[in-house]
């Protein structure tokens, strides 16, 4: 079948972008995750991010009600990582694969920078809400990101 988006959709993926784990925790305390590539700093004071989600995804729910979402940014070694948390692989999020700072929203162990963040703002938009985030404790290490490019991860061919 014909993506009628896909012409939109290849001038989007002509900005390259990391790849980061979005993550909160639903009305049971269990782990809501998603791969997004939306992620955007957006102020230093006060310190704010946002990223986009999907009206339809299955994690809507989860970060609509959920009053504080953390962000891992995900480094060069973690194209499994993306797939997972995409829902393109079976396995869903591990308590033990991920650790609570200061909101008890869940941070990926394994990152390159991790967003601790208090929900700010929602904004709809079209088919996504923007989620717009204050942060309330952050960090970063030293590697190289996971890139997305045109649909592909970079280095690499193979289609997420
Ligand atoms: C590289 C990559 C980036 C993505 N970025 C976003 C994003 O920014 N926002 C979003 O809502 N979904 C994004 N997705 C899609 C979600 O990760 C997920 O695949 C989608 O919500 C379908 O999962 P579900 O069926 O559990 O809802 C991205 C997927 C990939 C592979």
């Amino acid at each position: 079948m014909t993506d009628k988006y896909r012409p939109l959709k290849n001038a989007f993926g002509r900005f390259a972008t990391g790849i980061a784990v979005a993550a909160c925790r639903d009305g049971e305390g269990a782990i809501a995750a998603l791969t997004v590539n939306s992620f955007t700093s957006v102020s230093l004071e006060p310190p704010l991010v946002l990223w986009c989600l999907e009206n339809r995804a299955s994690s809507y729910s989860a970060f609509m009600a959920a009053d504080s979402y953390a962000v891992s940014i995900l480094h060069a070694g973690q194209k499994a990582a993306s797939q997972r948390f995409a829902h393109f692989l079976p396995d869903g999020p591990k308590e033990d694969e991920f650790e609570n700072w200061v909101t008890g929203a869940p941070v990926l162990k394994d990152r390159l920078a991790g967003f601790d963040c208090k929900v700010a703002a929602r904004h709809e938009a079209g088919d996504h809400v923007i989620l717009v985030g204050e942060v309330a404790k952050f960090d970063s290490a030293e590697g190289a990101p996971l890139i997305y490019y045109a649909s592909n991860y970079i280095p690499g061919t193979e289609k997420p």
